[in-house]
């Protein structure tokens, strides 16, 4: 059958492009499809400079999120991925199956590294090691889908290569998943910066739409998008950037297909009203259940509590199996 692992990192504030490009249809589709996991990835905010009174701070939030964009602990599990072992144990094994030059070819790890040596700070190793560990997060549950945003599908190949390779070696141990990404608004480009991604650890925060923005704020970031000189609207990502980023983003509001809603408009400033006021519209709910819910930690808490519970017994058998099939005595 089909089951369902997806992940959101704890290093910054949610934005639009997390909702639109993941959490959306994780809450709208994929929870009532299939037996499914949601977890807030925290390990993986310790890759880059950190400080630990933000990550635990953020962790929590991104948690209190995932609800409020309609997870339902009643149908899915949401929990903390530091809460299961199962995800290191995993890792190191699969660090034995993956090599060096695998790890150095992630486009992820060239900007990031990158970054981090430009800024003076050391590349953490555990950068470099990162696809390894969402691998695991995804093979422990004998994951089938992985709904993700396109910045993350060479991470999912790399973890089908990674599946395919140990069950040649070892046995059939791994479930080989797939990636799915959404048909629009699959990679939300940065307001400001139609060429980037719009991205939570991000510096400049003019170009990006946070979840919990006041609504006038949302609205004046979407009015001051970055477009082009050109007369009029029409859809080309690659001529006109700006312009398709908006009509993806009203499209993924409004569910009409971005191409259709280029002829229907003749300006851009119509264009980023309409958007604004849709994107206002989706996250007004998501704000407001979010207002409810981050009154009352415990709840947050108890979520993932019970959810560690359920995911900790869904991966304890897979990875077992992985270190019986690696050739590990297991303990008598
Ligand atoms: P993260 O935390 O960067 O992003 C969470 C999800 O949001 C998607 N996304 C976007 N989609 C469209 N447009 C954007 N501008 C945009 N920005 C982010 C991402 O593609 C992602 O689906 N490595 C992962 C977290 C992770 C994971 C996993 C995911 C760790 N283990 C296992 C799936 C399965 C990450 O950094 O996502």
């Amino acid at each position: 059958g089909t089951r369902i692992f997806s992940g959101v990192k704890p290093t910054g504030h949610l934005t639009l492009g997390n909702h639109l490009g993941a959490m959306r249809r994780w809450a709208e589709v994929d929870q009532h499809r299939a037996e499914s996991l949601f977890c807030v990835v925290d390990l993986h905010a310790l890759t880059v400079e950190h400080d630990p009174a933000r990550v635990r701070r953020l962790s929590r939030q991104t948690a209190g999120l995932l609800l409020a964009s309609g997870l339902d602990p009643e149908v899915c599990t949401v929990f903390a991925q530091s809460h299961v072992d199962e995800h290191a144990r995993l890792m190191y094994l699969l660090e034995c199956v993956a090599t060096d030059g695998e790890m150095r070819r992630m486009i992820q790890y060239k900007e990031k590294s990158a970054r981090a040596r430009t800024s003076g700070q050391g590349v953490r190793l555990s950068l470099l090691t990162y696809p390894v560990l969402m691998a695991a997060d995804i093979l422990a549950y004998g994951a089938t889908e992985v709904p993700v945003g396109e910045d993350q599908t060479q991470h999912v190949e790399l973890t089908r290569d990674l599946a395919v390779r140990f069950n040649q070696r070892y046995g059939h141990t791994f479930v080989v998943p797939r990636a799915t990404v959404p048909a629009v608004a699959a990679r939300v480009m940065d307001l400001q910066d139609p060429s980037a991604k719009m991205g939570k650890s991000h510096a400049a925060t003019s170009g990006i739409v946070y979840l919990l923005d006041e609504p006038d704020a949302v609205a004046r970031k979407v009015r001051r998008a970055v477009t082009d000189g050109e007369p009029g609207v029409s859809y080309d990502r690659e001529a006109r950037p700006g312009v398709a980023n908006l009509l993806e983003i009203l499209s993924a509001c409004t569910g009409e297909e971005p191409g259709a809603l280029a002829e229907r408009y003749d300006g851009i400033g119509v264009l980023k009203a309409d958007t604004a006021d849709a994107v206002v519209e989706l996250l007004r709910p998501l704000r407001a259940r979010h207002a409810e819910i981050s009154a009352d930690p415990a709840y947050v808490d108890g979520v993932l509590r019970e959810g560690a519970a359920r995911a900790r017994a869904l991966a304890r058998p897979t990875v077992d199996a992985a270190y019986e099939a690696m050739g590990l005595l297991r303990p008598a």
